[in-house]
């Protein structure tokens, strides 16, 4: 009757801690799927800010364009420390996610989309005037579709 009791008591503490393991990988995975997506919204915010520059709905501020390519480069670089992309993020638990699975079959293709945003943040910083300003934003338009024609699922 003892051992029987310890047994049922070990198999259901072990159920519990096999579940609560796989809940924790699972929220986790929501978590970091969650935070991808801000960053991305952070994104879309800092593309509209430069769009609204470009058509000239906002003047042309040389302070405003550097901080929102830093907007971008600080999302991503809070990002690649909280290692979003991971492979246990291909699903989430509760979250939905648009990520393909050819970003962790083509992590090299993958890799060169965000290098791809990485240079034209870099164009952004390095134009001082409107002019330059245009000639740099294309690349980013660029670097943003690029990789969610390959990687992102269509909505
Ligand atoms: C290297 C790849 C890559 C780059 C570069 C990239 N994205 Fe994304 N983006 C993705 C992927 C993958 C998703 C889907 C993420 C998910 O649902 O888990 C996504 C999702 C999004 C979403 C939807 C977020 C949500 O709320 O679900 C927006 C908006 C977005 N991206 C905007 C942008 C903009 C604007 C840029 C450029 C400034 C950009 N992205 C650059 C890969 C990228």
């Amino acid at each position: 009757m003892k051992m029987k009791l310890a047994g049922a008591l070990l198999l259901s503490l072990g159920l519990a801690v096999a579940g609560a393991g796989a809940g924790l990988a699972q929220s986790s995975a929501d978590a970091l799927i969650t935070a991808r997506q801000a960053e991305m919204k952070t994104n879309m915010k800092a593309m509209k800010a430069l769009v609204s520059i470009l058509k000239g709905e906002t003047p042309y501020d040389d302070a405003a364009v550097q901080s929102v390519a830093k907007s971008i480069q600080d999302a991503h670089a809070a990002s690649t420390a909280a290692d979003v992309w991971n492979v246990s993020t291909q699903t989430g638990a509760t979250v939905k996610t648009d990520a393909k699975p050819e970003i962790w079959s083509d992590p090299a293709g993958f890799a060169a989309g965000w290098t791809a945003l990485d240079v034209a943040v870099a164009g952004l910083e390095a134009s001082h005037d409107e002019a330059s300003f245009k000639a740099a934003f294309p690349a980013l338009g660029a670097a943003c579709k690029g990789c969610h024609e390959k990687f992102r699922a269509a909505d």
